[in-house]
C-alpha cells in the first residue's frame, strides 16, 4: 500500500479513514490455510476483528466460515450470505433467549457453561453442539486478552469434563466439537501444543466428536523486531501432532481455527489529519482529528501502532506526543520519532485492520469514520461516514415536562 493510494482515498472520502487492502487479506488467508497439512481444515474467521460486510464476503469467497460471539454478529454473517452451517456461535454469558434465536437460525453452537449444557440436554438433546473447554493455561499478550486461565470467565473447566460427560450421557447429546481458545497475541506457540494435549484428552471421551477447534491467538508484529507467529513452521509442527492423534484414534477429525487478528491486522491502516502542532514546556503534541473514539487500542491495551507521516515522509525526524481530540487523555503514542509534522499532514497508523473500526464509539458525539477497501488498486467505499443524524436517530424525546 503506497502513500499516494492512501492519500487519494482520504482526498475522496475525507479523514479520519479506515483503509483496508484486499490483497493482504487474501495473502494472509492463503498463508494460514497452506500452513496446515491435515485432511480436513476449516477456518472460521473471527468477525469481531473486522465485521464489514464486504470484508466478510471476501472471506466467504475464499472458503472461510465465520466465528461469531453475539446473535447480532450471526445476523451480520447471514447478511453476508454465509450459510448457518458455516457459522460457529461462541458466546459467553448470554441469555437462553439468545441461544434459542441461534438455534432457530441453525448455526453451530459452542456451549461454555454447564447450566446451558443441562438446558440443551433437557430441551434440545439432539442438537449438535461444541463444548468450550477452559484448559487453565495462561496465554495472551496481556491480562485483558488472556482467557484460558483458571480465573477466566470463559469455558468449562477441564476439571469439570466428568460432569459434561454425565450430562451428555444422560440426555444422549450430540457433542460434535471440542473447542479451546486461550487468548490473543500469544507469544509462545508452544501453548497451542500444550492446549492440544489437554483437548485431545477431552476428545477421547466423546465418540460423537468430529471437529476440534483450537480458537486463535496468533501473534502479529506491530513493529520491526516484534515476535510473531511463524505460521508455516507452527502449522507443520501442529499438523504433525494433530495427525498423530487422528492416527491413534483411527479417525479423521476436522481441524479448526478462528483467527481474527492474523487475517486482518496488517491489512488495515487508519489515517487521521493533523489539526494542530502544539509546543508545550515539555514536549510537542500532534493533535489529530480523531481520538480513542475511533482508535482505542493504544489506550485500552497499551498497544503500539507504527505511525507514519505520509504527507511528509522525508521530513526531518522529530520527537512527538501524538494525541487525539477527546476530552480526556487520549495518547496514541508518546515520544515517537516521526518526520516533521505540519498542520494538515496525514498520519497513518499501521495494523489498524483488527479491533479498530469494530471497537469505535460515538464518544463526544463524534460520528464514526468511513471504511474503504483498496481492491485491484482502486479505493471502494465499504462503509459511509456516520453523520450527526445517525447519532440522533436512536434518541427519543420524552413527552414530559422538564
Ligand atoms: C473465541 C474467540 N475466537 C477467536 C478470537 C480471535 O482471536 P485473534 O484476533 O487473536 O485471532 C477471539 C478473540 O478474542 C475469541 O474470543
Amino acid at each position: 500500500m503506497d502513500n499516494a493510494t492512501i492519500t487519494a482515498a482520504v482526498k475522496k472520502f475525507d479523514s479520519p479513514l479506515y483503509v483496508y487492502d484486499s490483497s493482504k487479506i487474501k495473502n494472509n488467508y492463503k498463508q494460514f490455510t497452506e500452513a496446515f497439512k491435515v485432511e480436513n481444515l476449516k477456518v472460521h474467521y473471527a468477525c469481531k476483528a473486522l465485521n464489514n460486510l464486504t470484508i466478510l464476503k471476501l472471506f466467504k469467497s475464499m472458503g472461510s466460515g465465520l466465528d461469531c460471539v453475539s446473535i447480532q454478529e450471526v445476523e451480520v454473517g447471514l447478511a453476508a450470505e454465509f450459510t448457518p452451517e458455516d457459522i460457529l456461535f461462541t458466546p459467553n454469558n448470554i441469555s437462553i433467549e439468545e441461544y434459542e434465536e441461534a438455534i432457530k437460525l441453525g448455526v453451530k453452537i459452542n456451549v461454555d457453561n454447564l447450566t446451558t449444557l443441562e438446558y440443551f440436554g433437557m430441551n434440545h438433546p439432539t442438537l449438535p453442539i461444541y463444548i468450550r473447554v477452559n484448559p487453565h493455561l495462561m496465554a495472551g499478550g496481556n491480562q485483558k486478552i488472556s482467557v484460558g486461565h483458571i480465573d477466566s470467565k470463559f469455558g468449562i473447566s477441564i476439571h469439570q469434563i466428568p460432569h459434561v460427560e454425565r450430562i451428555s450421557k444422560k440426555f444422549n447429546m450430540n457433542v460434535m466439537g471440542v473447542h479451546v481458545h486461550t487468548g490473543s497475541d500469544i507469544l509462545d506457540p508452544e501453548i497451542f501444543i500444550k492446549a492440544a494435549e489437554l483437548v485431545f484428552s477431552v476428545v477421547e471421551k466423546f465418540d460423537s466428536v468430529t471437529h476440534i477447534d483450537f480458537g486463535s491467538g496468533f501473534k502479529v508484529a506491530y513493529k520491526e523486531g516484534d515476535l510473531h507467529t511463524d505460521i508455516a513452521s507452527f502449522g507443520k509442527k501442529f499438523s504433525q501432532s494433530f495427525n498423530e492423534f487422528c492416527k491413534r484414534q483411527n479417525k479423521t477429525y476436522t481441524l479448526e481455527f478462528e483467527p481474527g487478528k492474523y487475517m486482518v491486522s496488517n491489512a488495515g491502516y487508519f489515517v487521521a489529519k493533523t489539526n494542530l502542532v502544539k509546543q508545550t514546556t515539555s514536549c510537542t503534541f500532534i493533535g489529530l482529528d480523531t481520538g480513542f473514539n475511533h482508535f482505542i487500542r493504544p489506550m485500552f491495551y497499551n498497544a503500539h501502532h507504527e505511525i507514519e507521516n505520509i504527507s511528509n515522509p522525508k521530513g526531518d525526524k522529530k520527537v512527538y506526543n501524538v494525541v487525539g481530540y477527546v476530552c480526556e487523555t487520549d495518547s496514541f503514542a508518546l515520544d515517537r520519532i516521526i518526520p516533521e509534522v505540519r498542520k494538515g499532514d496525514l498520519l497513518m497508523f499501521r495494523n489498524a485492520g483488527a479491533y479498530c473500526a469494530t471497537m469505535a464509539s460515538n464518544y463526544n458525539s463524534r460520528p464514526r469514520p468511513a471504511e474503504v477497501l483498496i481492491h485491484d488498486g482502486k479505493p471502494h467505499l465499504i462503509r459511509r461516514r456516520e453523520t450527526l443524524e445517525d447519532i440522533l436517530a436512536t434518541q427519543v424525546e420524552a413527552e414530559i415536562e422538564l
